[in-house]
């Protein structure tokens, strides 16, 4: 039988039109400043989508485009000035950076209330201690995610497949905070197979296109996608061999149009209570 697909296109339709009834209850709009330097593609369509996010959830979306050869010194003064600005609620700085700029400077830069990414070491820390501000997008869009479709993480073996500081280290966390027993994988595990097979709940988050093939899954899972990469022929796909895993696993999500969209989603929600927490002081 074929695995229910998790339909993350459709659930942030939803939840974006929830915003944006709330926004309209709100005596201001929210705002959030989106800042991307130089022209790498990728980065370009990403910010496309978040400006069209906004304009959907009635946010609004203050853009700032710099050229590759901005300077940090630069790049800080405009995280400063935005920081200051009592009209922005969000500041979002799109990754990765030009090579010459030191992203990790720039994140401890931005003022911890206005990080709707929570990438900022004490929103971070914050998230670790269970007392988070914001709840980190694409964690947080995958956890709503399993709700909607009735699966509890508690008691069960979640295996986690990747451990950057955005998506496997935060999505462990959310995960062992939902009761569930969690191993993070990583590109040094020596027995990947062995460990995914393992897993009731197996969110890859790898960036390798065909790395979780049907043989490494347990029949009944449920698998999340999270990775975007290209095929051979260009088109969007993720790290799972979709056709293959769908016949063995229970849930799966689709690349595109299962995770992406709800982090998007999830950004709209964290610039949605930046606002409130403004408004409310
Ligand atoms: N680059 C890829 N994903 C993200 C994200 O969620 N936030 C930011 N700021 N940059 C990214």
């Amino acid at each position: 039988m074929s695995a229910v697909v998790m339909d993350g296109k459709a659930l942030a339709a939803r939840i974006k039109e929830h915003i944006r009834v709330n926004c309209t209850k709100l005596p201001q709009t929210p705002s959030l400043a989106v800042v991307l330097v130089g022209d790498d593609p990728a980065s370009a369509v990403y910010v496309r989508n978040k400006e069209r996010d906004c304009s959907e959830c009635g946010i609004a979306c203050s853009d700032y485009r710099l050229p590759v050869e901005t300077t940090q010194e630069e790049l800080l003064c405009l995280v400063n000035r935005l920081n200051r600005d009592k009209r922005i609620d969000g500041i979002l700085v799109q990754m990765p950076l030009p090579a010459h700029l030191n992203g990790q400077q720039v994140l401890e830069a931005i003022a911890p209330e206005k990080d709707v990414d929570a990438f900022h070491p004490e929103n971070v820390g914050r998230i670790l201690l269970e007392r988070e501000r914001y709840l980190p997008c694409t964690p947080a869009g995958i956890m709503a995610l399993l709700r909607e479709y009735g699966i509890d993480p508690a008691g069960k073996h979640c295996v986690v497949v990747g451990r950057s500081n955005i998506v496997g280290k935060p999505m462990a966390m959310l995960l062992l905070h939902a009761d569930a027993t969690v191993t993070i994988c990583h590109s040094r595990t020596p027995d990947l197979r062995e460990q995914c097979r393992r897993a009731d709940i197996l969110v890859s988050a790898a960036g390798r296109r065909g790395l979780v093939t049907a043989d490494m899954v347990k029949p009944g899972a449920v698998v999340i996608d999270v990775a975007m990469n290209r095929g051979e022929d260009g088109r969007l796909c993720g790290d799972v061999d979709y056709a293959a895993v769908s016949e063995k696993a229970d849930y799966i999500t689709p690349v595109p149009g299962g995770v992406g969209p709800m982090t998007r989603a999830m950004l709209m929600e964290n610039t949605y209570k930046a606002a409130l927490r403004r408004l409310n002081g």
